[in-house]
């Protein structure tokens, strides 16, 4: 079976994983692996200060709290995401409002932000969906125009830019996932990234049990959200291969491109010409013209040898969503489709130019042409 996604662990990832466990670094309090990730990582943003924690979804959790978002606010979400996105909001006791997809990139549709704005509106979280970015330039003058708080979540597009600048370093904050499958890993792990001092030292309270001083008096709520030294040493080894794992991913999309041009029926990753995409993962959408239903291919293309995943089902149908208190219903057509039609193919680094042009001729002979 062709994976999804594989990781590329190496020897130095090994190395260092092991000097962290000689040097005794294997809590998330002490060494020096931990503020040496932060930092590096930061620094490849572009922004000031990183901190480190347990995953992504506990970044976006935390930097939803640093926000002072509570009970009764709303937060713009995309609706087509993981639902870690919308579950931050929901563990704040906030509403989360989903904004549609637009059908090129598949990305929130920054038109329809201001419609969802009311008074209750306090944050926004844009989500980099599957490597591409969110037009930030054109987002954040929205935001200001609103006094929205912008929270990035970044889980899915470590190194994209928008217009030359990284993602990551547009809004307040900025969240990002290093989980197996994703761009750089620390096999679980997360990080936010900001330029605020006040909202750097909230969340290393907040990651830490909020201790204050004195020891064991706690004015706040916190969490232990703590990565560890080892995961740290981990991922400051990737770092170091961001800008290879990148190159790597855009020349498997050319690929995919080239092999599965012309096709009925199937629309390919868009990218704009302000923007690099890092590719995540390659998705593809079909329509009737391709002649099978998405279910159909996936399940055949399994049969064949490769593993796909449906793309995200959207945060307005999410029953845990729908539940809660003051749910907006909202109807998002575009995520909805997406949902219902679209697939992600095998994604790895490493598959080769036999693979890629296999999974592609499997995906023609089984459409219209
Ligand atoms: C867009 C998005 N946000 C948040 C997360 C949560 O990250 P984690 O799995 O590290 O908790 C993920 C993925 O896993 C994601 O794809």
């Amino acid at each position: 079976m062709i994976p999804v996604f594989e990781p590329i662990i190496e020897e130095d990832e090994i190395a260092a994983v092991v000097d962290a466990l000689r040097k005794g670094e294997i809590s998330g309090s002490f060494g020096q692996y931990i503020p040496n990730f932060e930092q590096a990582f930061a620094d490849y943003c572009g922004v000031k200060y990183g901190i480190a924690v347990t995953s992504g979804s506990t970044a976006l959790h935390i930097a939803v709290t640093a926000a002072g978002v509570g009970e009764g606010d709303e937060v713009l979400v995309s609706a087509s995401t993981n639902i870690a996105t919308a579950l931050a909001v929901i563990h704040n006791n906030a509403i989360p409002v989903p904004i549609d997809s637009e059908p090129l990139t598949w990305n929130l549709d920054l038109d329809l932000i201001e419609s969802l704005i009311t008074p209750k509106t306090k944050a926004i979280i844009p989500v980099h969906l599957y490597g591409h970015p969110v037009d930030m330039d054109r987002l954040m003058q929205i935001a200001e125009k609103y006094h929205l708080i912008v929270i990035e979540d970044a889980a899915e597009a470590h190194g994209a830019t928008c217009r030359g600048k990284v993602i990551g370093s547009f809004g307040d904050m900025s969240c990002f996932s290093f989980y197996a499958n994703k761009l750089i890993t620390t096999g679980e792990g997360g990080m936010i990234l900001t330029d605020n001092k006040e909202y750097a030292d909230k969340l290393k309270l907040l990651r830490n049990l909020a201790f204050t001083q004195p020891r064991f008096w706690h004015e706040e709520a916190g969490f232990n959200f703590r990565m560890t030294g080892y995961q740290a040493a981990m991922g400051l080894v990737q770092v170091g291969k961001l800008d290879r794992i990148i190159a790597d991913k855009i020349k498997m999309a050319r690929l995919y491109d080239k092999y599965l041009a012309g096709i009925k029926g199937l629309q390919l990753p868009y990218t704009a010409d302000w923007a690099t995409n890092v590719y995540w993962m390659y998705g593809i959408v079909l329509n009737a013209d391709f002649g099978i239903s998405r279910d159909e291919l996936v399940q055949k293309l399994r049969s064949a040898g490769i593993d796909t995943r449906t793309f995200f089902c959207p945060m307005n149908i999410q029953p845990c969503l729908q539940k809660r208190k003051g749910f907006r219903q909202i109807s998002c057509p575009v995520a909805e489709n997406i949902w219902e039609n679209g697939l992600y193919l095998p994604s790895s680094t490493h598959l080769t130019e036999e693979q890629i042009r296999f999974v592609a001729d499997e995906i023609r002979k089984l459409g219209r042409n």
